[in-house]
């Protein structure tokens, strides 16, 4: 099989909310390739266990954050529902970019990525080791502590904050 250069990638996630250490592999997959679409999941769990933005509002927010990073025009934001792997050939991508933080991830993210090779071998996945400074970040611990009102300024980009005080409040 001949394969094609890769120069547009997926960068996927639930980005429930998008955190800075998300901003940092998104920014990172920008400069190694020239075209790069971030993939929000629909991710809608069973039994009312989904994310907690809706998934209007989760594209929504990466899309400020990427506006407030300065993220290359090239930067494309998408929602999806189904197989990341079909969306991949829809739109062309030939590759799927994903943070790992620590070795916690590896297990999880191989998985996935071998589960997408034997459905679509013409997808490659590609890691990136996302900066020290956001490997304790993650968004499950965003919303802990946004729906304890306290300070998250430090995690997300303040376009998210924003969203999430107005959705939680603060203490
Ligand atoms: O931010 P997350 O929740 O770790 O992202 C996981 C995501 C959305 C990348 C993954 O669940 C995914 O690819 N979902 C789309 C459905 C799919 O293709 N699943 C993989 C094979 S079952």
């Amino acid at each position: 099989m001949q394969l094609e250069q890769v120069n547009h990638v997926c960068v996927p996630g639930t980005f429930d909310p998008v955190t800075l250490g998300h901003i940092d592999v998104i920014q990172r997959s920008c400069r190694l390739f020239d075209r790069v679409t971030v993939a929000v999941a629909a991710s809608y769990g069973k039994n009312g266990t989904g994310p907690v933005f809706s998934l209007d509002e989760r594209v929504a927010m990466v899309k400020e954050a990427l506006a407030e990073v300065g993220a290359p025009a090239s930067t494309q934001v998408v929602g999806f529902e189904g197989l990341l792997v079909d969306l991949c050939h829809e739109i062309g991508a030939g590759a799927v970019v994903k943070g790992l933080r620590a070795t916690t991830d590896f297990e999880y993210e191989l998985q996935q990525a071998d589960l997408n090779h034997l459905m679509a071998p013409d997808i490659e996945s590609v890691f990136v080791m996302g900066s020290r400074d956001f490997g304790y970040i993650s968004s499950s611990i965003v919303r802990e502590l946004a729906s304890l009102g306290r300070d998250v300024s430090f995690l997300v980009p303040s376009s998210v904050e924003k969203r999430l005080i107005s959705r939680f409040g603060r203490s």
